[in-house]
């Protein structure tokens, strides 16, 4: 694991500059995003950098870190600086893991192994995507000894559900984040007006497409109405990537069907919108995993998440991607911080674009925070080492901001002072 100094880091890019160098990754969000986009394909970036609707929340996830300023207080001797964590069971080196980010293949060829592999660089933990365009044994190899966890999105097959936890432990996942805000797809504007959905490409599949207990379902007579499709191009070209994207190979594929059985089946099978508290217990006799709910933004349901015994609380609106119009991720953490009363973790993501930002929720209560789609940038700009560079700066960028704030460690962190304006 590759230690980071932030005064290094920072030094680096300075002395680097002075011979004529410049980094590969921006520093400034904005234009983070305005490099990888160059790189992406429209449909790809309408997916990654998209929200629902008006993309609302989106823009109130932005704005409100804004409300929330910290007091940074004087002469209190920053020279020894720690950011380490405990983390489910494990010591991070800084309050940071890298969320979980479906159908990644759209960003990098190498896609989730490129992002685990930098992970286990910087020694931070990886959530695998359900939705992940690499099987999460694959990535569990990439990361060894790095904590990873799994993150479910409860499909219409318990089978599938159990096996899929089996597989979790099997890869030696520190914890189970249960997503529980996508009983649907949100409606996402930008996807809608370019009719695009990478899972009908068989895109973001992986973990199904792997599964011996989904590959018995895709048997199954399917009895969902089929949509009626003309022979176009268009047609074509999705059968052929639903084909190339299943394993093996493509002209078995396409001489049994299989691709396009799989995407219909994941189609029937992916979520299940009539899941409810009481559904939990499931869960929890399938597991011995820690159970981390994500998508928490009421301070109610993190006392009824309590109640049923879960070992995390992960607050989320996804990014805005699914309720337009929502409160932000950071504004619901205090209240949701008062009513866990520290019983345990509670992890934050939606917005997050530097150490300010995560500084504020580690003030406001926040056990770590979960990077999204700025290491999809980095990884659409330059693959693993982009993941790596870009790490390293919100690495240094949270040490920096925590030591001109005067804390020298995380406990200071959560004893300082962030006001509401
Ligand atoms: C392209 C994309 C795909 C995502 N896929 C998943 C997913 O498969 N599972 C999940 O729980 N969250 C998923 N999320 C939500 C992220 O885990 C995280 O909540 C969100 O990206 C945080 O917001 P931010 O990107 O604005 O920081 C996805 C987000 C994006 C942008």
């Amino acid at each position: 694991m590759r230690k980071i100094n932030a005064l290094d880091r920072q030094r680096t890019v300075y002395t680097q500059g002075a011979t004529g160098k410049r980094q590969l990754i921006p520093f400034q969000p904005n234009l983070l995003a305005q490099a990888a986009q160059q790189r992406m394909s429209p449909a790809a970036w309408a997916y990654i950098a998209g929200g629902a609707g008006l993309e609302q929340t989106m823009s109130a996830n932005a704005s409100a870190f804004d409300r929330w300023r910290i007091v940074p207080r004087m002469l209190r001797d920053v020279e020894q600086r720690d950011t380490g964590t405990a983390f489910f069971g494990h010591t991070i080196p800084a309050p940071l893991f890298l969320a979980p980010i479906g159908v990644l293949e759209m960003v990098h060829p190498e896609a989730d192994l490129a992002v685990a592999r930098a992970a286990r660089q910087l020694g931070l933990p990886y959530v695998f995507s359900n939705q992940a365009s690499v099987p999460m044994e694959h990535c569990a190899a990439a990361m060894e000894n790095t904590p990873h966890l799994f993150q479910l999105y409860w499909s219409r097959s318990n089978d599938l559900v159990v096996h899929f936890l089996q597989r979790a432990e099997a890869a030696g996942c520190s914890g189970l984040v249960v997503t529980l805000d996508t009983t649907m797809l949100g409606w996402r504007t930008r996807d809608l007006d370019m009719a695009s959905l990478p899972f009908l490409q068989g895109k973001g599949i992986a973990q199904y497409s792997s599964d011996p207990v989904f590959r018995k379902l895709m048997a199954e007579p399917d009895t969902s109405p089929k949509p009626s499709t003309r022979l176009s191009w268009d047609a074509i070209r999705t059968l052929i990537q639903a084909n190339r994207n299943f394993p093996g190979s493509f002209w078995k594929n396409l001489r049994s069907g299989a691709g396009l059985q799989a995407v219909r089946t994941f189609v029937r099978l992916y979520s299940r919108p009539n899941i409810t508290w009481a559904d939990l217990p499931f869960l929890r006799e399938h597991t011995r995993l820690p159970i981390i709910l994500k998508g928490i933004l009421h301070p109610d349901d993190a006392r009824k998440a309590l109640d049923y015994g879960v070992d995390g609380i992960y607050v989320s609106n996804h990014g805005g991607r699914q309720v337009d119009g929502s409160i932000a991720a950071i504004e619901a953490l205090p209240a949701i911080v008062e009513t866990v009363r520290e019983r345990v973790p509670v992890l934050i993501d939606s917005g997050f674009r530097g150490g300010a930002d995560v500084f504020k929720a580690l003030a406001l209560g926040a056990t770590a925070v979960g990077i999204g789609r700025p290491y999809c940038y980095a990884l659409a700009i330059n693959g693993q080492a982009g993941v790596e560079e870009l790490l390293s700066n919100w690495m240094a960028d949270f040490e920096i901001t925590m030591g001109l704030s005067g804390c020298k460690n995380l406990a200071e962190v959560r004893a300082a002072a962030v006001v509401k304006i």
